[in-house]
C-alpha cells in the first residue's frame, strides 16, 4: 500500500505530465502557424510521450492501491519570440519535471519506499535523455540560424520522429 505523502506527489506529477503535453501541443501549434510544420510534429510526438508518462504514473498508482485525482491545467503559453525561443523553453521545462521528480526519488528514499524507487529509475533516465534531447536541439538550431536551406532541412528531419509507447514493453 502506498503512502500518502507519496501518493500526494505522484499525483502532482501526473498533473504536471498533463501540463507537459499541454505545453508541447502549444509549442507545435506556434510552429504549425509559423509553417514549420516538421517542428510541430516533433512537438506533438513529445506531446504524445508525455501522455505515455501520465499513464506510467497512473498505472503505477492504482498499482500500489491509491487513487489518481486529477486538478485543474494551467493554460500553457500561446506565443513565442522564435523557433529558438521554444526550443529553449522547452530544455526549461525539462529541467523543472527532473527537479520534480527527483524529488519524489528524494521522499522515496526518505520513507524506504523500495517500490516507488525502482519505479522512479526509469523516470531518472529518462530525464537523462530529454535534457539532452532539447539541448541538442537548440545547438542544432543556433548552427543553422539564418539559413533558409538549414532550417528547411532540420524541419524536414523533425518531420521523421515516431512515437513509441514506453508502456508497450512495460
Ligand atoms: Fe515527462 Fe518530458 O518529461
Amino acid at each position: 500500500m502506498i503512502k500518502e505523502n507519496i501518493e500526494s506527489l505522484l499525483n502532482e506529477q501526473i498533473n504536471f505530465e498533463i501540463y507537459s503535453a499541454y505545453t508541447y501541443r502549444a509549442m507545435g501549434a506556434y510552429c504549425d502557424s509559423i509553417d514549420l510544420t516538421g517542428f510541430a510534429h516533433w512537438l506533438k510526438i513529445q506531446a504524445k510521450e508525455e501522455e505515455a508518462h501520465v499513464e506510467k504514473f497512473y498505472n503505477f498508482i492504482i498499482e500500489r492501491g491509491g487513487r489518481p485525482f486529477f486538478t485543474e491545467i494551467e493554460a500553457p503559453q500561446r506565443d513565442w519570440e522564435s523557433l529558438q525561443t521554444v526550443f529553449e523553453d522547452g530544455y526549461k521545462h525539462e529541467l523543472l519535471v527532473t527537479a520534480k521528480i527527483n524529488n519524489i526519488m528524494t521522499l522515496a528514499i526518505e520513507e524506504n519506499d523500495h517500490a516507488t524507487r525502482s519505479f522512479l529509475n526509469w523516470f531518472i533516465d529518462e530525464q537523462v535523455e530529454e535534457e539532452a534531447t532539447f539541448d541538442s536541439k537548440i545547438k542544432q538550431i543556433k548552427m543553422i540560424s539564418g539559413s533558409g536551406h538549414g532550417l528547411f532541412m532540420m524541419d524536414k528531419e523533425m518531420n521523421t520522429r515516431v512515437f513509441v509507447d514506453p508502456n508497450q514493453n512495460k
